[in-house]
């Protein structure tokens, strides 16, 4: 695994952003697997300002995010597929139609697992955009997670729904279960750009990077990944 530390966020924002933007100005029909939460916005703001530059253009990019919640229709301004128009899609010139959530209100929660399963098998993404949980998660894989899951809805961690309950009114109507990409898919990417920003992931970043592959950190399993690059703030790599 390839660490970059930066000083801050922004700084981190701007490498993650170039790395990004090499993969598209080199493949420009390429695949991206996208992430949510705070952590990838400031990247996700940069990549809006080289497209409206004409830097870049998304018109013929693809991109399959990695989890949604469940219950939350695409509709609701907490739901991932919000945030990605919100954050992303609204502001760069992909089609909406080469963009892909997991739909957290299929009525028939396993088949909307094995057809995203299915969607990914076609679309084997070339880079993968990854932020890390406090308990060392990625994606909605929390600790014990067989490293060769793939999609499958998962019962959130009590530290997750409190890490997360800070986008929403309390703590009662932060969604107890999502639907994520499993470990075996998101390894699956030709390139991995991991993103970690602040104090309260110095524990799991240290335990992603030097730490034991083992199941107790999902993330460990990135030091088995041939092109992953952790770009970390200063804080996240005080660890280190
Ligand atoms: C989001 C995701 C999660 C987050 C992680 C960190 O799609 O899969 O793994 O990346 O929970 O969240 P933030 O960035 O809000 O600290």
């Amino acid at each position: 695994m390839k660490i970059i530390v930066t000083d801050n966020y922004d700084e981190m924002s701007k490498v993650a952003a170039e790395l990004i933007a090499e993969v598209v100005e080199r493949k420009p029909t390429a695949t991206l697997g996208l992430a949510t939460g705070s952590t990838p916005i400031g990247c996700y703001k940069l990549l809006a300002d080289f497209c409206r530059q004409k830097r870049l253009s998304f018109a013929s990019v693809k991109t399959v995010n990695l989890d949604e919640y469940v219950g939350l229709s695409a509709s609701h301004n907490q739901s991932y597929a919000y945030f990605m128009r919100r954050n992303l899609f609204d502001s760069i010139d992909i089609e909406l139609s080469n963009t892909r959530i997991p739909n957290g209100s299929a009525a028939d929660v396993a088949a909307e697992c094995a057809h995203y399963s299915a969607l990914l098998k076609n679309n084997v993404r070339d880079v993968q955009l990854l932020g890390l949980g406090s308990n060392g998660h990625i994606g909605f894989n929390e600790p014990d997670t067989p490293f060769d899951s793939v999609t499958h809805l998962v019962n959130l961690t009590e530290n997750t729904v409190t890490d997360n309950s800070r986008l929403f009114k309390n703590l009662e109507e932060v969604p107890r279960q999502a639907i994520t990409m499993g470990i075996a898919e998101i390894m699956q990417a030709g390139k991995i750009v991991l993103l970690a920003s602040g104090q309260n992931k110095a524990r799991a970043v240290y335990d992603m990077c030097r730490g034991p592959v083992n199941a107790a950190c999902p993330a460990s399993i990135l030091q088995r990944h041939p092109d992953c690059v952790a770009v970390l703030d200063k804080a996240a790599a005080s660890l280190l």
